[in-house]
């Protein structure tokens, strides 16, 4: 399996990384975060809200689980699964998000492996200092081999 490195130094690279993904998100996209606490899920989440054109305050999903942002060409759909155990992710019937027409991003993705769609984007974001981060792209399946090849080529991913 190939994987990606993007280097944020401050913020705003996060964001323009969120921004160069959620250029290519479709219907039925998957992104499957982790990272420690504080490591930047819900920033990285934030950006890519903006960038799908979601007004207004995107806030932590932590004790909603799931927040649903819908007028916007791509729903938005944000999950926090921290808080849950497989049983209770199970029964919330997480397909009809993952196989639907919006853009899911799940937080602690790695809490409900056996439940998320094998194919999809995984990041996972390290803490490095004050403000920098270290994203690490895992790609399984099409389009997000395809995304992240072509992001290589752009030189924003290594
Ligand atoms: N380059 C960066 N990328 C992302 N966040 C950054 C960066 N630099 C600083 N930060 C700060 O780090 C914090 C990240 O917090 P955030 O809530 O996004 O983490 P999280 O991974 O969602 O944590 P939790 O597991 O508690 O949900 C924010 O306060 C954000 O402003
Ligand atoms: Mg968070």
């Amino acid at each position: 399996m190939d994987t990606y490195e993007f280097i944020a130094d401050d913020l705003s690279q996060t964001a323009e990384l969120a921004s160069q993904l959620a250029s290519l998100f479709r219907p039925g996209t998957v992104v499957a975060l982790d990272g420690d606490l504080g490591a930047g899920k819900t920033a990285f989440s934030q950006a890519v809200a903006r960038a799908l054109g979601v007004g207004g305050v995107v806030v932590s999903p932590t004790f909603t689980i799931i927040k649903e942002y819908e007028g916007t060409e791509l729903p938005f759909y944000h999950m926090d699964v921290y808080r849950l155990s497989m049983e209770e992710a199970d029964e919330l019937g997480l397909d009809e998000y993952f196989y639907g027409d919006g853009v899911t991003l799940v937080e602690w993705a790695s809490l409900i492996d056996d439940l998320l769609p094998a194919e999809r984007l995984s990041i996972y974001i390290e803490y490095m200092s004050e403000h920098a981060r270290r994203f690490r792209l895992v790609p399984v399946g099409e389009p997000y081999i395809h995304w992240c090849s072509r992001l290589k080529e752009n030189g924003l991913l290594r």
